[in-house]
């Protein structure tokens, strides 16, 4: 198909990348379910598609990864900022004028034998004054197809733009066919040390070798959505985040949009997801968001934020209708399913799914797997892209343009100890350092004080510049926004003596988010501890949970030895930041450190 765009700087990029690239032919996507069903159609033809029963998952494929490209690949991600300062310790850094000069010899002739895609794409609804357009060439059939469902694409891109602005996404899997070669299933660059991401922020442009999965390849999210949006947020005066976004709506009626910032494997999805538990009839929750939130000051002083994806590209392993029922209804139908097994009645299934084992299934790499095998059926980082507009929980409002007004953001990690289940910040600088030093514990960590990688707002793998430059922005906008959110941190992991987790999670943790809900309409009490603001056990609404005052001492008390330790690792995680760590971060630990310094050997509330 021809181009259907008078944008001469479009025209004369497509021309020039490929002259580069020296695609076999190329390919406008007009962004129609015939092209969509085209795609897939071809995809089954040349074994990168299975189709999953039409009777059990209408409309759904399953595709299967090399083994050497099933994740992002941080160490190969590269911030080209003019100095390796402006990057940050946090990032690869590579000069860019000489990342330049590489990007263009591995992109020579790096889609011959192959189709080049063009992908219009807009990150937030179509037209909305917080939407950002991209324009992603790709030769992956695989990418155009997941960009339908995770962004608005198409034609009608190229119509809102006009002779506009766009954001440069250049991708390859990095694999040209020799005259006559077969291709394979999955294409890619097979070794690390061959893949690059590559994201300048001086022209906004990405650069994408080597790699057909997740992030590294579906270039709105991470690298656009993020990493490239964390300038422009910093340069205009907004903030793109790695957060859900959450509406709970109360039985009166009453909306209260919290965004909420986990590092992976913290249950995310199902926080966006959650479904109110027993004792809390009548309360609803609405996803917005599972992963990325542009927000930006609204006319009204509030924070205004939208989800600028179109779908959820989730995890699928341990997803369940126990886990995240909403998400196992929303990929019912449509979905493209990644890595995942395949059962003999051509469904899928994973590790941690409802339902008995499969006694036989073709395992993620394509082989004969039973339960007797040592290795999991499907990938630890097994995915389902799905459309948002069939998640049973989604927000009337999800588009939005002028976005939700959120009163709070939420901060967690995955802690076994010392960290209390919920507390509140003293302020917003006080809030902005309860997420620049957040994280989870290193995971098998040996007994004794747990190593936390800091992952600071969760933001480590995709800040485009920066980290202290980025708490700056942080600080900056406290100052600026006149109806400031409140700020939380929580931790659902708190382990028993016997390394059991205390705190029942999923559902459950809506007993926290009413807490936050009531403490940023001043309806809750709270009590000051050495974290934060904290409630009481009676502030907790426990109806429809055995959950006894014991147990919630066991996570809210906080030992003195823990705090301390906290504040040796705080002060070796700043310490990486040299002279950019603002003083206001600085502060904040001296603070904490008299608080912790002022506390009991085990700090308890009151009521406790
Ligand atoms: C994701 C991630 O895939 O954060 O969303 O890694
Ligand atoms: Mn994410």
């Amino acid at each position: 198909m021809s181009n259907n765009t008078k944008n001469a700087k479009l025209i004369a990029w497509v021309d020039e990348v490929a002259a580069m690239c020296k695609p076999k032919n190329v390919v406008w996507c007009d962004g129609s379910q015939a092209e969509y069903d085209r795609l897939c159609a071809e995809m089954v033809a040349a074994g990168t598609f299975i189709k999953l029963n039409e009777q059990k998952r209408p409309g759904c494929f399953l595709a299967r990864s090399h083994p050497s490209d099933v994740a992002r690949v941080e160490e190969r991600t590269y911030i080209c900022a003019p100095t390796k300062e402006d990057a940050g310790p946090t990032n690869n850094w590579a000069d860019p004028a000489e990342m330049r000069v590489t990007m263009k010899k591995v992109f020579d002739g790096a889609m011959r034998g192959r189709t080049m895609y063009v992908i219009p794409f807009s990150m937030g609804p179509l037209g909305s004054p917080i939407a950002q357009i991209g324009i992603e060439i790709t030769d992956s059939p695989y990418v155009v197809v997941n960009m339908k469902i995770m962004t608005r694409m198409g034609q009608k891109v190229l119509d809102v733009l006009g002779d506009g602005p766009f954001v440069p996404c250049l991708h390859s899997v990095g694999a040209p066919l020799a005259d006559g070669q077969k291709d394979v299933a999955w294409p890619c660059a097979p070794s690390i040390a061959d893949k690059y991401i590559v994201h300048f922020p001086d022209d906004r442009s990405i650069w994408s070798y080597g790699s057909g999965y997740g992030g590294n390849a579906l270039l709105g999210k991470k690298c656009l959505a993020l990493r490239i949006a964390s300038n422009m947020a910093r340069d205009e005066g907004w903030l793109a985040e790695h957060m859900l976004i959450l509406g709970l709506e109360s039985p009166k009626g009453e909306k209260t949009y919290v965004a909420a910032a986990f590092p992976s494997a913290c249950g995310k999805t199902n926080l966006a997801m959650i479904i109110p538990p027993a004792g809390f009839e009548g309360w609803k929750a609405w996803t917005v968001g599972d992963d990325i939130a542009w927000i930006k000051p609204g006319p009204d002083g509030t924070l205004r934020a939208i989800n600028p994806e179109a779908g959820y590209f989730g995890v699928a392993p341990g997803t369940s209708m126990h886990s995240n029922p909403t998400a196992m209804l929303t990929i019912t139908k449509n979905t493209i399913f990644t890595n995942v097994a395949l059962t003999d009645d051509g469904d899928i299934w994973w590790e941690g799914m409802d339902g008995p084992v499969p006694s036989h299934a073709i395992d993620w790499t394509g082989k004969d797997w039973t339960p007797a095998e040592k290795t999991p059926a499907a990938h630890g980082n097994s995915r389902f892209t799905a459309p948002a507009s069939q998640c049973p929980s989604v927000e009337p409002a999800w588009e939005d343009p002028a976005g939700v007004p959120i009163a709070a953001f939420i901060f967690g990690g995955r802690l076994s100890k010392t960290f209390p289940l919920v507390y509140q910040s003293f302020d917003w600088n006080h809030g902005v350092y309860m997420g620049a030093t957040m994280g989870s514990e290193a995971t098998a960590a040996a007994i004794g004080q747990a190593a936390i990688r800091r992952d600071p707002m969760a933001m480590l793998p995709f800040c485009g510049y920066n980290m202290g430059d980025y708490w700056a922005h942080w600080v900056k906008m406290g100052a600026s926004v006149p109806k400031l959110p409140k700020i939380f941190r929580v931790n659902w992991f708190r382990k028993d003596g016997a390394g059991k987790f205390i705190w029942p999670g999923y559902g459950e943790n809506m007993r926290v988010l009413k807490w936050v809900v009531d403490r940023v309409h001043g309806r809750a009490d709270a009590i000051e501890g050495p974290f934060g603001l904290m409630p009481r056990y009676e502030d907790i609404t426990w109806s429809g949970l055995e959950f006894t005052r014991a147990q919630f001492k066991a996570i809210t008390d906080i030992n003195k030895d823990g705090a301390v330790a906290e504040i040796e690792g705080i002060k070796a995680h700043f310490a990486n930041f040299g002279d950019r760590l603002p003083k206001e971060m600085q502060a904040e630990l001296d603070k904490f450190a008299s608080r912790v310094s002022r506390s009991p050997e085990v700090w308890s509330l009151l009521a406790g």
